[in-house]
């Protein structure tokens, strides 16, 4: 087999078979298909397209192409989450103690935040002492004993799409549904959990921008799901504002722990209950969404998810006492007030420009390397729909420096539009897709 001649075959359209995509997928992650061979196949695949069989064998190729995890020693159906991304995005963090507080088994792999968005390992090590840096064994050992553990995506997890993904950033050919649908669920199968609920977001924040490519990214990814065997399920949210009000580090962590204490805000909580039953529904955890819906409201007023956070953070070597007592994280020194310079409705929050703003403050991070400042962020008093008086407060921007809180402070007035008419409200869940 030459990778010239799938090259071509592609080029004109046809179909490549497994054995074809897994020679292809193999040599490409041994280094023996150089990178321009890849680029050539790569850009073919972004005009061609490739079809739900092809699509599959990638995942599967892309997925056996390092460590696949093996929780069978874990009872149970165990149910993985992942979210494409967004502003403000702390669901894991209350979501999951919930749905663990319910019997559920949650075995998570998570990333750092890149970019205007944040990442869930970032959010917990705001707790001393936590770590994500745990043997497989530990992970294990945890969810079998807690229902819960969240390790850091391993290096040999999917290298192939490691590779792949740094190759199609430079090469214009990222923004291919199947690429993509691929390149996320090729990790996800590869952490090894039975079912998974996708939260694929739409929006300015989000990597979908556009509702419709949400749902085809969905449809994709659910597709790739069930083709592999796992039950798999997308819902489709919105992220044309941040989540919640809380965004930046420490501020969500708070924000999170607010919630399972029954002070969270409420499209926050409304998206947990839905990921939630979800997760529950697909676990065999509860019969039905709206049953699960009240399981999961019971572990908020009976505090068993927020004894679950502290649990959690406790097995990870975290200090589980910030649970109880949020007041004891560090905060920003600087607290500066973003009045509204009109009056009227907040219309658009460009919610990407908010995750910069954070980004500007020290909370995010520019590059791999970069070291970010836990403290900073922003919390909104005021969201998309909501009346302001000139000079009433939209946020508080937390920071740590004059110069960049100013920076923020002016991104964060250029990022918001105003309007005389109430805007029509948008839907906090777009869809739920199944196969
Ligand atoms: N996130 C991924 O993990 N892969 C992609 O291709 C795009 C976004």
């Amino acid at each position: 087999m030459r990778m010239y001649d799938l090259i071509i075959k592609k080029r004109n359209g046809l179909s490549l078979t497994k054995e074809e995509i897994e020679f292809m997928v193999n040599g490409f992650t041994q280094g023996e298909i150089p990178d321009y061979q890849m680029s050539a196949m790569m850009m073919a695949v972004y005009f061609q397209g490739m079809d739900e069989e092809e699509t599959l064998f990638l995942t599967l190729a892309m997925e056996h192409s390092g460590e696949v995890l093996d929780l069978s020693g874990i009872e149970g159906i165990k149910v993985d989450k992942h979210s494409t991304g967004g502003v403000g995005d702390k669901t894991s963090l209350a979501l999951i103690p919930m749905t663990a507080a319910c019997g559920l088994k949650v075995a998570k792999m998570s990333g750092r935040g890149l970019g205007h968005t944040g990442g869930t390992i970032d959010k917990l090590e705001s707790f001393p002492g936590f770590t994500t840096e745990i043997s497989t064994e530990r992970f294990l050992k945890n969810v079998r004993e807690n229902g819960i553990s969240i390790m850091g995506q391993t290096k040999e997890l999917a290298p192939a799409d490691k590779k792949l993904y740094a190759l199609r950033d430079v090469t214009a050919t990222v923004d291919n549904m199947s690429l993509i649908a691929s390149s996320i669920m090729s990790k996800k199968l590869a952490a090894g959990a039975d079912a998974i609920v996708l939260d694929v977001k739409t929006g300015s924040g989000a990597f979908m921008k556009k509702e419709e490519d949400a749902f085809l990214l969905g449809q994709e990814m659910v597709k790739i799901g069930k083709n592999a065997g796992k039950e798999t399920i997308a819902v489709i949210s919105d992220m044309d504002q941040p989540l919640g009000a809380a965004v930046g580090n420490i501020l969500e962590v708070k924000e999170a722990i607010a919630t399972l204490n029954g002070e969270g805000p409420k499209d926050f909580e409304t998206l947990c209950l839905t990921l939630g039953s979800h997760m529950l529904v697909a676990g065999k955890a509860a019969p039905d969404v709206q049953t699960a819906q009240e399981m999961l409201k019971e572990t908020i007023q009976n505090k068993k998810a927020l004894e679950k956070l502290a649990q959690f953070v406790r097995s990870q070597g975290g200090d589980d006492s910030y649970v109880y007592e949020p007041e004891k994280f560090p905060q920003a020194s600087i607290f500066e007030a973003v009045p509204s310079p009109q009056d009227g409705y907040i219309k658009k929050i460009h919610c990407e420009e908010i995750g910069n703003c954070s980004l500007v403050l020290g909370g995010g991070r520019e590059t791999k390397e970069s070291n970010i400042d836990l403290t900073v962020g922003l919390v909104f008093q005021k969201k998309k729909g909501d009346y302001v008086k000139k000079g009433e407060t939209i946020a508080l921007i937390h920071g740590n420096d004059r110069k960049k809180t100013d920076t923020a402070k002016k991104r964060f007035l250029n990022a918001i539009a105003f309007s005389e008419q109430k805007p029509e409200e948008t839907p906090l869940i777009k869809g739920i897709v199944k196969v």
